[in-house]
């Protein structure tokens, strides 16, 4: 399956807002795209429903037709790591059934966004990290960080993870999580870079609350400011079916 499995710096770096902006864009371009997350935790409301919100996120900006219990299979209730909420819950996380329903929905589109649940060695089931489901659905990886003081070390350590495991990575990508300016934001990339070979494939400015309801505006920012043709080939290259200049 043609696609990335975006997975982050850390928990809250903006792994969804950039998942949700490629899958917009995709869309934008024409082309079926299909959204997985597949497990979210953190979903309990205060009144005691259930809201998977980076799931839902994911379907609005895709335009996917799958029901949210296929985008996310395991809706879990505390914000822990997946494997931990899991337990607490007496919901055992099949490996199976997670592949069983990525497979299905790879069946209706043209390529794929999955998101992780916070960053790469995060427990998503009893003995399996977040890396061993990236090799089982088969995806190359696409890091999102942070840019801020602490991203080269978050950066480096996680592409060495994904490098040393020989799972394909695509790069890296930035979000800007606040409207200020910094230093170390200025500085990263360029550092970056001189410590890693691996891509850095544009940052995700910062985005008004309002923006990230708009999958066309979203959309076009992400084609404006990420290496699509670089992240999603197979949709945004000039040998793609779907290029359009
Ligand atoms: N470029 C950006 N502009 C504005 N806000 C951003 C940006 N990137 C991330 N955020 C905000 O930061 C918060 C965390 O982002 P997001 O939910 O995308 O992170 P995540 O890595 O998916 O987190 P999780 O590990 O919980 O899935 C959200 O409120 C999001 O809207
Ligand atoms: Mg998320």
């Amino acid at each position: 399956m043609q696609g990335v499995f975006v997975t982050g710096t850390d928990t809250g770096v903006g792994k969804t807002l950039v998942a949700g902006a490629l899958a917009a864009a995709v869309r934008r371009r024409g082309a079926r795209v299909g959204v997985f997350k597949p497990c979210e935790s953190g979903c309990e409301q205060p009144d005691g429903s259930m809201h998977a919100r980076d799931a839902a996120f994911l379907q609005r900006m895709s335009g996917s037709t799958a029901p949210l219990e296929h985008i996310c299979p395991y809706q879990l209730r505390e914000p822990l790591a997946p494997a931990v909420a899991a337990e607490r819950e007496h919901i055992s996380i099949s490996m199976e059934h997670i592949s069983d329903v990525f497979h299905s929905l790879c069946a209706d589109c043209d390529t794929m966004i999955a998101e992780g649940a916070g960053g790469l060695l995060v427990p998503i089931a009893d003995g399996v990290l977040t890396l061993d489901l990236i090799r089982q659905l088969g995806l190359p990886v696409l890091v999102v960080a942070r840019l801020s003081l602490g991203t080269i070390n978050h950066c480096l350590l996680t592409v060495r993870q994904i490098q040393s495991a020989g799972v394909p990575l695509t790069g890296i990508v930035f979000s800007r999580t606040q409207e200020q300016t910094t230093a170390a934001e200025q500085t990263n990339p360029d550092v970056l870079q001189r410590y890693t070979d691996a891509p850095l494939l544009g940052c995700l400015p910062f985005i008004r609350p309002a923006q990230k309801k708009d999958p066309d505006g979203l959309a076009r920012i992400a084609q404006q400011t990420l290496d699509v043709s670089r992240i999603l080939p197979d949709i945004f290259s000039p040998a793609s079916g779907f290029y359009k200049s």
